[in-house]
């Protein structure tokens, strides 16, 4: 349904490439060969010169992302155990594990612009690093797993596809597996629930409430609109961001429409509608305090994700401590044999 090819236009075609100029001569000609690449969109590498901001921004986008397929694990993980025939468990841990996955290559892809995990991992924990808005809103029924599939990772490609072509060589290259494997997520998901949809009129309305309560919460994911995203112009400007905030909301809106038009669900918004002049859907208003408020801690699960993610880490450093017992054991062994 969400095409994988890398050919998505830039927000911005014709926009200068160009970055701020460092004073200093020391780091002028690193300067000049940085814009450059970007210029060419050429790919920046671990190894290579970079501003500190550059790199600042790109620990901050990345480690928040990574983040998100982390926490992301919850809301779904917790229908696992409940999930209605041994095929939908079997999927649904194969996605779940999915996601643990992703937040690992991201990890890692963070880890080359010189930030550990730990740290990483404590800015989590501590509440001061940031991840989806979306995971803070609970998963009520069986229909919210397949919702989530079809909209939550729908609009997690929608967003992620221009990441591929990100100009961070590891963050865009860890981009295009996940994007493979989220395609696959949003098609269980709509599989899911058009298997729900062809089945008894409390399944039909099952899928309908769910869907009720996640449109505005998957809308708002985009981020704020384009005037209110502080990060938004110099991230495209490094060619870390390629589509703004507002458009991709508006691509996927424009793709969801019909969608839900085949699978016979409404869309809960009274003023979305096909605008013939813009060639494009025209949609409600989206509540901007709810999510500031989910993003800053007071959504309606922040807490109880948070606390579940801390006792798991808690719970799994015997194992951390293990590995590393038994890494330095055949260290020691190695060192020993080469003597
Ligand atoms: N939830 C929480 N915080 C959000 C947010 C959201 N949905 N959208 C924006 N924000 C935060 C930003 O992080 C930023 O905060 P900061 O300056 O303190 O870091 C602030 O709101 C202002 O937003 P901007 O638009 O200026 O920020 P960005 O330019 O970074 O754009 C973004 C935000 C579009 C989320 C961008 O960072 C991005 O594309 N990130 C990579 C993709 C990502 O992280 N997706 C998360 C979902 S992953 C997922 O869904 C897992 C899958 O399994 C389904």
């Amino acid at each position: 349904m969400y095409t994988q090819a890398l050919d998505v236009p830039d927000s911005t075609p014709a926009a200068p490439q160009a970055v701020p100029w460092v004073a200093g001569p020391a780091e002028a000609a690193l300067q000049e060969r940085f814009d450059l690449k970007i210029d060419a969109d050429q790919k920046i590498e671990p190894q290579d010169w970079m501003p500190q901001a550059y790199r600042r921004t790109l620990v901050r986008q990345i480690s928040q992302h990574a983040h998100s397929e982390i926490i992301g694990m919850q809301p779904e993980g917790n229908w696992i155990s409940r999930a209605p025939s041994l095929k939908r468990k079997a999927i649904l841990l194969a996605k779940v594990q999915d996601e643990g996955g992703h937040g690992l290559y991201l990890y890692s892809a963070a880890e080359t612009l010189g930030t550990s995990r730990d740290q990483l991992l404590d800015g989590l924990h501590t509440g001061k690093a940031k991840y989806s808005s979306i995971f803070n809103y609970p998963t009520l029924t069986w229909a919210d797993v397949g919702v989530i599939g079809w909209l939550v990772d729908g609009a997690a490609i929608m967003n992620q596809v221009p990441i591929c072509r990100c100009s961070y060589g590891p963050y865009a290259r860890a981009m295009i597996r996940i994007c493979k494997e989220e395609s696959f997520h949003q098609r269980q998901g709509f599989e899911s629930l058009m298997t729900m949809m062809k089945g008894t009129e409390g399944q039909r309305a099952m899928v309908q409430e769910a869907v009720n309560r996640w449109w505005w919460p998957v809308l708002a994911m985009f981020g704020p609109p384009d005037a209110d995203s502080p990060n938004s112009a110099q991230g495209m400007r490094w060619g870390i961001k390629r589509i703004s905030n507002d458009a991709l909301r508006q691509k996927f809106v424009d793709a969801t429409v019909p969608q839900a038009a085949i699978m016979g669900v409404t869309l809960p918004d009274s003023e979305l509608r096909w605008n013939e002049e813009r060639q494009q859907h025209d949609y409600g208003a989206i509540d901007w305090d709810e999510f500031w408020a989910t993003v800053n801690g007071n959504g309606p699960c922040n807490k109880e994700r948070l606390a579940t993610r801390v006792k798991a880490h808690t719970d799994g450093q015997w194992v951390r401590d293990a590995a590393l017992t038994y890494a330095a054991k055949q260290k020691a062994r190695a060192l020993k044999e080469a003597a």
